[in-house]
């Protein structure tokens, strides 16, 4: 037995803001933004639009989708590095309020960009060791309020949303049939909030708002994210006997357009195998390969039986990818 995905289900702000807007508020341009990172628009929560409504939202869209009453679900994992509560509660366990599961295990997964990855991955644990027969697996982001609106060269790359698939038993070789978790904590500081925790408590005496915000060394990012984007999609085709005619698509974390260029180059696998949206939402981090994956599933690009490889890389360090049968 493994797990496979029943089903997918997205909530996008109705917010949209565009290169010409975000060129109005800060010294850059839709040409600039365009040419370094493909992306041309971005989605951003208003203040009601808090990460626990967005993951709820696409977390009934998708149980709808699989047809199943939500009492079927037997753990909820919402992967998110901007939670409602900085500590504690869990996301999930909003979630699990809203929703009104009862009887349900839920909890957050923090890791960053690769989150979805490893939430699949967990929840497919789950299912086989019998633990669980549905899960929920949501990666939801309000990345907008922890980005440095004074910062051109990281605001203009992010956006919100949140995506969320269902899990459901499947036989074997179908479904999730492997996956890569992987992490470098060496490089947490190319990538990470410097203040806040319990490392660097946050001081209100002589404290900046840009403190609390995403801090980011692009260029280092920018060289782990090819390298791992490679590594990530030649391992899980060498574990699987795969070569690149076998995959239909690949759903990268939709980070930057030039990253998956570079990394579709350095694997020798045609730049048309990637699903990219980066375009219309930005990056939103744990949600990106979800909303890609439901994008997909309302333009009818996916059918049962095609093989689809995931690969998040980010903030972590983080890296890992899924290798589906749908
Ligand atoms: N508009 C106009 N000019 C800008 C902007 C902007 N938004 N941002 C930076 N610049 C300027 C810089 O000030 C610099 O000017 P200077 O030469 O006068 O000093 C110039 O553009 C070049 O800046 P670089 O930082 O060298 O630009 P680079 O070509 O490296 O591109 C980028 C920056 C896009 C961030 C790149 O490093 C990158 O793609 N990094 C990966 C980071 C990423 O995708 N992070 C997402 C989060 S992590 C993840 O999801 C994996």
């Amino acid at each position: 037995m493994t797990a496979g995905i029943a089903s997918v289900g997205s909530y996008i702000p109705a917010r949209r803001v565009s290169n010409d807007e975000l060129a109005q508020m800060m010294d850059t341009t839709d040409e600039w933004i365009r040419s370094h990172t493909g992306i041309g628009n971005r989605h951003i929560a208003s203040d009601e639009e808090t990460c626990s409504y967005m993951a709820t939202e696409a977390a009934k869209e998708a149980l709808l989708k699989a047809g199943i009453a939500k009492d079927e679900i037997d753990h909820i994992i919402v992967a998110t590095i901007t939670p409602d509560y900085r500590d504690f509660p869990a996301t999930a366990n909003l979630v699990q309020r809203n929703l009104d599961i009862r009887h349900v295990g839920s909890f957050d997964l923090k890791a960053a960009c690769t989150g979805f990855a490893y939430g699949l991955e967990i929840g497919r644990g789950l299912i086989l060791s019998d633990a669980a027969h549905h899960v929920l697996v949501i990666g939801a982001e309000k990345l907008s309020v922890i980005t440095n609106w004074k910062d051109r060269s990281t605001a203009v790359l992010f956006g919100d949303g949140a995506g969320a698939v269902v899990l459901e038993p499947r036989e074997p070789e179908k479904g999730i049939v492997d996956s890569i978790l992987c992490s470098d904590g060496s490089g947490f500081d190319a990538l990470y909030m410097s203040v806040g925790g319990s490392a660097t408590p946050f001081k209100m005496e002589g404290a900046t708002e840009e403190e609390l915000c995403l801090a980011m060394d692009g260029q280092r990012v920018y060289n782990f994210a090819v390298k791992a984007n490679v590594k990530i999609v030649k391992d899980l085709m060498k574990r699987n006997g795969l070569t690149p005619q076998d995959i239909d698509y690949i759903v990268p974390h939709q980070a930057n357009y030039r990253i998956i260029l570079a990394a579709s180059k350095r694997a020798q696998i045609p730049l048309e195998k990637y699903y990219l949206n980066m375009e219309e939402f930005a990056n939103t981090s744990s949600a990106s390969i979800p909303l890609a994956l439901a994008e997909m599933d309302s333009k009818g690009l996916l059918k049962r039986g095609m093989k689809i490889l995931t690969v998040g890389f980010g903030g972590g360090l983080t890296y890992g990818g899924n290798y589906i049968i749908w």
